[in-house]
């Protein structure tokens, strides 16, 4: 996809990978409109961006809010042709000692959001025949001892990208799931990876994705 001029929804832009994307998204031309709850750091990258940005503040732990915020975003830029499923919560602890109010919250953020922001964007970008769907994977979304709740909640939203897929990849919409590796950022602080190549990786493969119905080349 030749990113200029197209509007592209990132969540959890206010820092890490999900800023770096933002921030290279609009080096391409991209309108970004950059969602995450802390207004500080969303200005501070909208201001490097310049004019082609909107922010929008959001706590994606809550239902009603994300769906305001795909609303907030079409009222603002009238479509969206890329969603960048970024925003997530790293829950620590073994299974025995997740507390159900943390578990709720990390599937809300993890995979309740991206699956409201599917249901109510995909259909959209279907009409129109042109999409991008990216939503941020991990190597251990197949279970790792201690992180048992956010694992889940990864593997979940690579099943929601499968089945994302099948439904609207027949009708130009590209879907996929990105696993950036270990990147430093707050979540991973050990982390080897800078977000920037991180981001970066990730904005080649929106460019470069192909929905169902495109040929290979
Ligand atoms: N770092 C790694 O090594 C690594 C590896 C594999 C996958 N990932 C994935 O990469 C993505 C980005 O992670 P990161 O490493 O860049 O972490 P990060 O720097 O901690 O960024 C997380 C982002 O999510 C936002 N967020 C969290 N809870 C939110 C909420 N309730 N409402 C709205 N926004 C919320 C945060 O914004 P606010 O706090 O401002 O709301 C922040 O912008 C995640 O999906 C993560 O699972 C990371």
């Amino acid at each position: 996809m030749d990113l200029k001029g197209k509007v592209c929804l990132v969540t959890g832009a206010s820092s890490g990978i999900g800023r770096a994307t933002a921030l290279q998204l609009a080096q391409r031309g991209a309108v970004v409109a950059m969602a995450a709850r802390r207004e500080q750091q969303l200005r501070e990258i909208a201001e490097e961006i310049g004019g082609q940005s909107s922010i929008h503040l959001c706590d994606l732990g809550d239902a009603a809010s994300v769906l305001d915020l795909a609303d907030d975003v079409l009222a603002l830029h009238g479509q969206i042709d890329v969603l960048v499923n970024n925003a997530a919560e790293l829950v620590a602890g073994e299974i025995s000692a997740v507390d159900l109010e943390s578990l709720d919250r990390c599937f809300q953020i993890n995979l309740l959001s991206p699956f409201l922001l599917c249901g109510r964007l995909a259909p959209l970008m279907a009409a129109r025949g042109e999409g991008v769907v990216a939503s941020l994977t991990t190597a251990i979304a197949s279970g790792r001892r201690g992180l048992g709740a956010y694992a889940a909640s990864k593997a979940a939203l690579d099943s929601l990208t499968q089945t994302l897929r099948q439904e609207v990849g027949g009708k130009g919409v590209a879907v996929f799931s990105y696993d950036p590796g270990w990147v430093q950022t707050a979540m991973a602080p050990d982390g080897k990876e800078s977000p920037d190549d991180a981001g970066a990786r990730l904005v080649a493969h929106i460019e470069a994705a192909k929905s169902a119905r495109q040929p290979l080349t």
